[in-house]
């Protein structure tokens, strides 16, 4: 069901009830004084009803005739209808226990009498102990007046409510709108079309800010998913090269009449490209997984110098050939609530970025330290540094200064993608600079990793 027919149907029914509510007060309101002037009536009835008694006197004035809608009954305290008026019967309008009580004082009922309903008022005589009058009146005019009115309540009542009911679907209908408009356009919208927007109203009412809502939500879609497509443009750019080299490689090896040397630096070379081919794909895939959710980190207390040690000892036959000095510094027993793998991946990665751009003969510092819960750790070389309108893109993926994809000085550019990845995984973040006293510098922050005490 349609939230306009819902709408409206609630009204209506809401409408409907409260109409009757109304009607039946204001009916049962109307009866209440009619009967009050039918009670009025019989009470002047009764008040007459002694005319009808012979006068003991000597005669006055001939009663005068009781109008004929009046049915009048004096009866003695044996129960007798001893006199009555016009057109009225002589079997009593009372029981004998509603004689009875009548001898006590006024008493009123409505009672239906030969299938009609009369009011009757009962009274005693004044002057003749034990004598009761009774006076009835058909209530079938006064039935009448109140059923004509709930027959006009009826039907007045009936159209306004339908014509309510109909009221409200237009206006639900009318409100409804500008949503049924939205949801056209979201519909006709190409999902190709990257600029394409929903109209936003200028009402700066509830749909504006549906309107404006969804539209944020489809720009951040489509910024992931242009960053989803420049990725996998880039990674194929990317492997496109190693698998040129590789195939150059192995057909050149291929060829008849090579000696066992040509062969077997052609075996080198394209080891070389697969296994650079075997680290792009893991990194891209250690990227896919920490845009798809966050990295997968498995926190434990690590003793962060030691990590850093091994780290700095995988690189030092690296170090050595550029001639190129490792120094670590980490202050005894600092301790990190960190996975431990990740880290160690990230740092890496910098010493590998570092013995690329130290000049021979200076040295590359590692170095931890823990203020407060917080851990750092710095990786800092002597070299060029990097260059100052490269520095705000420096951890997205793929990006390198020399954008011509030089690959003479390094990588794919996905080591520094990596490093913050795993630092924001963490709950940490990773930045890029140049020290004052030249050479690069990049510092993971990890809030609140820092636990006291070395490890158990
Ligand atoms: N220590 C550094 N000094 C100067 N420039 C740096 C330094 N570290 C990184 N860069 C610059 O930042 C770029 C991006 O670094 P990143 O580690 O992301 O990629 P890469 O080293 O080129 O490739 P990959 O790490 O994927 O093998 C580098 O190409 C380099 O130009
Ligand atoms: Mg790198």
């Amino acid at each position: 069901m349609s939230i306009r027919l819902r709408v409206a149907a609630v009204f209506t029914l809401a409408l409907a009830i409260a109409f009757v509510l109304g009607s039946w007060l204001l009916a049962s309101q109307l009866n209440g004084v009619v009967v009050a002037a039918v009670d009025s009536g019989l009470t002047i009835q009764l008040n007459q009803a002694s005319r009808l008694l012979p006068s003991p006197g000597p005669a006055g004035p001939a009663p005068s005739p009781v109008p004929g809608d009046y049915l009048i009954q004096l009866i003695d305290p044996a129960g007798r209808v001893r006199r009555a008026g016009p057109d009225t019967p002589t079997v009593p309008l009372l029981t004998p226990s509603q004689q009875r009580e009548a001898r006590q004082g006024r008493i009123t009922l409505t009672e239906t009498i030969d299938g009609e309903s009369q009011r009757v008022m009962a009274e005693p005589v004044p002057g003749r102990p034990g004598w009761t009058a009774a006076a009835a009146v058909s209530l079938e005019a006064a039935d009448g007046t109140v059923s004509a009115l709930v027959a006009r309540l009826a039907i007045g009542g009936s159209v306004f409510v339908v014509a309510f009911g109909i009221g409200a679907y237009l206006l639900a209908r009318a409100a409804l709108a500008p949503v049924e408009r939205l949801r056209r356009e979201a519909a006709a919208m190409s999902e190709r079309d990257a600029a394409a927007r929903l109209p936003v109203p200028a009402t700066r009412d509830e749909i504006a800010a549906l309107a404006g809502t969804m539209n944020d939500l489809l720009e951040r879609l489509h910024a992931t998913l242009a960053r989803q497509r420049s990725l996998v443009a880039d990674a194929s750019h990317e492997l496109r090269t190693p698998f040129a080299v590789l195939s150059a490689e192995l057909e050149l090896a291929a060829r008849p009449g090579r000696s066992r040397a040509e062969l077997a630096e052609a075996v080198g070379n394209a080891a070389e490209e697969a296994g650079r081919l075997a680290r792009i794909t893991d990194d891209l895939l250690t990227l896919a997984s920490s845009d798809e959710r966050q990295l997968e980190i498995r926190a434990e207390p690590a003793d962060v110098g030691g990590l850093l040690a091994r780290s700095t000892e995988q690189a030092r036959r690296r170090a050595a050939e550029r001639g190129v000095t490792l120094r670590l510094s980490v202050p005894d027993g600092l301790t990190a609530l960190i996975d431990a793998d990740r880290v160690r991946q990230a740092a890496d990665n910098l010493i590998d970025n570092a013995l690329r751009f130290a000049p021979p003969g200076s040295d590359v510092a590692v170095s931890a330290a823990g203020t407060g819960s917080d851990i750092t750790i710095t990786v800092a070389d002597a070299g060029p540094g990097f260059e100052p309108g490269f520095l705000p893109h420096a951890f997205e993926r793929f990006s390198r200064p020399d954008d011509g994809r030089a690959r003479t000085n390094g990588g794919a550019g996905l080591g520094l993608a990596i490093v913050d990845a795993i630092a924001r995984a963490h709950g940490g973040t990773a930045m890029a600079g140049n020290r004052p006293e030249g050479g690069a510098m990049v510092q993971l922050q990890f809030p609140g990793a820092r636990l006291p005490g070395p490890p158990a």
